[in-house]
Order: C-alpha cells, then sequence, then structure tokens
C-alpha cells in the first residue's frame, strides 16, 4: 500500500514541517527524506584565514564526455560566507565527513566568526591545498579540490544558489580505497524523516553510514 501527497497533510500542519519553511525547507522534504552526503567545503576568507561550511544538498557527476568531473551544490546560502568567498576566490575544496570527524565538522557551523580559523578552531587541521587556493582538512578521508564554473538559481531571485565546481584532484585515505563504505565510509544526511500518518510536533535527523547490498556487475 502506497500513501500519497500533494497538499500539506492537516498532520503535518503545525509541525517541525510546516514550520521549518521559514528556513527555506518544503515540507515534502520531510515526507521524502533523499539521503544526500554529509560534506565540510572549506575556502579561504577574504582575511586569508580558512572558512568551513557543512552542505548536504549536493551530488556529483562527470560531464564533457568523460573529461571532467563535477560537483554540484544544489543549495548554497548566498548570505553565507561560502558564497562570498567562492565568488571571490573561485577555488574550494569538499572535503567528506565522516562518523569519526563528525562532531568536529559539525563544531564548524557555531565557529563562524570572520576573525576563526574555522578549521583549527574546531579540533581539526588544515593544510594548503595541493592545486588550488583553498585550505583541505587533514582529518577527512577524502578531499576533491575544486574549482568553480557557473550556478544558477533553481527559482529565479532564489535565496540559494546551485553552484557546479569541478574536481580537479583527489585526495583520499588508503583504508578508504580499499571500503567505501561501512563506519568510515560517506555519511549521509538523513534529513527530519516525518511521517503523514501520524501527528509528530517534530522528528529527529539522523547521520547514516551505506552498505553493499547487490553486486551490479550481473546486470
Ligand atoms: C547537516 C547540515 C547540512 C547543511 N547543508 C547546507 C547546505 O547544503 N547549504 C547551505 O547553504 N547550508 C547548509 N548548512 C548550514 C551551514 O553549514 C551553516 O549555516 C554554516 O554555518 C554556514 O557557514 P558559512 O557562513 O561559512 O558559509 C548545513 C548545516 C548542517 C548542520
Amino acid at each position: 500500500m502506497k500513501f500519497s501527497y500533494q497538499e500539506m497533510p492537516e498532520t503535518l500542519k503545525g509541525t517541525y514541517a510546516e514550520a521549518s519553511q521559514a528556513w527555506g525547507f518544503s515540507w515534502k522534504e520531510f515526507v521524502a527524506t533523499v539521503p544526500s552526503p554529509l560534506l565540510l567545503v572549506t575556502t579561504y576568507k577574504q582575511n586569508g584565514l580558512p572558512n568551513a561550511c557543512m552542505q548536504s544538498w549536493a551530488t556529483f557527476t562527470s560531464a564533457n564526455r568523460g573529461k571532467g568531473f563535477y560537483a554540484i551544490l544544489g543549495s548554497v546560502n548566498k548570505n553565507g560566507h561560502l558564497y562570498a568567498t567562492l565568488q571571490e576566490k573561485k577555488e574550494a575544496v569538499i572535503n567528506f565527513v565522516s562518523a569519526v570527524s563528525f562532531e568536529k565538522c559539525m563544531a564548524t557551523i557555531k565557529n563562524n566568526q570572520p576573525e576563526a580559523d574555522e578549521i583549527s578552531v574546531s579540533g581539526l587541521t588544515p593544510r594548503p591545498a595541493s592545486w588550488v587556493n583553498a585550505p583541505m582538512v587533514e582529518e577527512c578521508f577524502m578531499n576533491l579540490e575544486c574549482r568553480y564554473q557557473w550556478e544558477k538559481e533553481i527559482v529565479p531571485g532564489d535565496d540559494h544558489a546551485l553552484i557546479c565546481l569541478e574536481v580537479i584532484g583527489v585526495h583520499i585515505d588508503e583504508a578508504y580505497l580499499k571500503d567505501r563504505t561501512g563506519d568510515q565510509g560517506v555519511l549521509f544526511n538523513i534529513h527530519h524523516p516525518q511521517n503523514p500518518e501520524i501527528t509528530e510536533k517534530t522528528g529527529h535527523d539522523y547521520a547514516g553510514i551505506i552498505q553493499k547490498k547487490i553486486d551490479m556487475g550481473e546486470y
């Protein structure tokens, strides 16, 4: 049996799913709850200090007939420091968050002051990237060095932008090269699932890992 929703169900009215439209979220996001990877995007601020910004509404794809690999940051707040630093420096590193580095990466959100080296203050180690002008985070198991390509508003006039970055180079821990899944692999944001068939005033956010299920080489 499937439930179908097009308008906000009565049970979601007055709950977190309705209230969070004020922060830019549609109630459909909490009903569909499509997991997306947890990333820490690092840049240099105008004063030369590292900026760090958690991002999650993101995906990756090859393009240009296989000549390039690209990150699509689907929803970058135009009023945040990441947006401003990308406009100025045009380069960034995408650091992958694991369960081990999760707490420290999340601490960058409260260490968001302009005068802070947001990576060091959060207990992480900044290293200069090899091919772009941006810092990267030592403790993250994979770092993608990126160059800004273009941006677009999903809906004209939106306060968030979809930004395309080209991946210039990759740094990967040996352990992750051997096994991309499990406890030490990519963490996914499971954003506040809510079940419209019951009234819950609020739910929870979760971070999840993935496991291999089917060998698709058979198909
Ligand atoms: C799990 C998680 C995911 C997030 N994803 C995004 C995102 O995709 N886009 C965004 O603009 N902010 C996102 N944020 C909020 C920013 O990380 C946060 O506002 C940050 O402090 C902004 O940093 P900045 O001012 O240095 O850009 C996320 C926060 C969390 C906790």
